[in-house]
């Protein structure tokens, strides 16, 4: 079925023309400022949440607009066990809604939804809906959202590093066999490319363990907006600030100033 094209910005403002070369391929988002949005306007944090459902979807229908293949959302890491079990259990019933919500918007526009995380502790019910999305988005090709729901980049790299050792106890591999690409092979998804833009709102500038292995050479990139704020122009001028980044990937080429 072809891809319905997602509603327009409110405003009418259209993606920026910025050349294929410079669409970064995968952008990995780091949702962040949702209970500081909420505390400033005197509401529970839940709230922030809830607000920020329409910002990712917004961000979604952005990087479809503008091209970009691969995008990846931290919805819940490892760590975020540790907020109050009142946060926790919401932010379980909320995952399972918004997807429930959104599928068929999201299915309609051509995006593959992913799940990349842990399952222990992870609620069954998110589970089954996180199984569901990617059972019935499976065919869909023109940009995959891959929801990061109960993971940690040590924790995805720990696991990778265990199969490894389990195979070589194993005999079915020699340590020597063990380089960069192979170990890609036993991360949770050896298919998602490396992260090229790395975006994080709120203002706070720091990876929080998220794709750790695949954000080896992405550009950061930080914006000073509320998560629940964002919608598709600030990916669009995060983009923009990618695309006039000069990516060496650790070579150098001289550039001696004329007198
Ligand atoms: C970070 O803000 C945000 C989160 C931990 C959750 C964000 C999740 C969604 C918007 C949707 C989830 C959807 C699915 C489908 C799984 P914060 O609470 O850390 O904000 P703060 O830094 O201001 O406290």
């Amino acid at each position: 079925m072809k891809p319905v094209k997602p509603y327009p910005h409110p405003s009418g403002v259209t993606a920026p023309a910025i050349p294929a070369k410079f669409i970064p391929q995968h952008v990995a988002v780091v949702m962040d400022g949702n209970g500081r949005w909420a505390n400033e306007r005197g509401l529970p944090r839940n709230e922030g949440h809830r607000a920020g459902e329409a910002a990712l979807l917004d961000v979604v229908a952005g990087a479809i607009e503008m091209g970009i293949p691969y995008v990846s959302a931290y919805a819940f890491s490892t760590e975020n066990w540790r907020r109050s079990p009142d946060e926790v259990a919401f932010l379980m019933r909320f995952s399972s809604e918004v997807l429930e919500r959104q599928l068929e918007t999201l299915k309609s526009w051509g995006v593959r939804i992913r799940w990349a995380g842990r399952r222990p502790k992870l609620w069954k019910s998110v589970i089954n809906l996180l199984e569901r999305c990617e059972e019935e988005t499976r065919g869909n090709t023109l940009c995959t959202l891959t929801m990061c729901v109960n993971y940690g980049g040590r924790a995805e790299i720990a696991d990778a590093a265990a199969l490894i050792a389990e195979d070589v106890a194993a005999g079915k591999l020699k340590p020597k066999q063990v380089t960069e690409k192979l170990f890609q092979k036993y991360l949770d998804e050896p298919d998602l490319p490396d992260v090229d833009l790395f975006l994080r709102t709120s203002g706070e500038q720091r990876f929080s363990n998220f794709l750790l292995w695949q954000s080896a050479y992405a550009e950061m990139v930080f914006m000073n907006v509320l998560w629940p704020d964002v919608d598709r122009t600030v990916l669009w001028e995060a983009v923009e600030q990618y695309a006039r980044r000069d990516r060496r990937y650790g070579g150098a080429v001289d550039k001696v100033a004329q007198p």
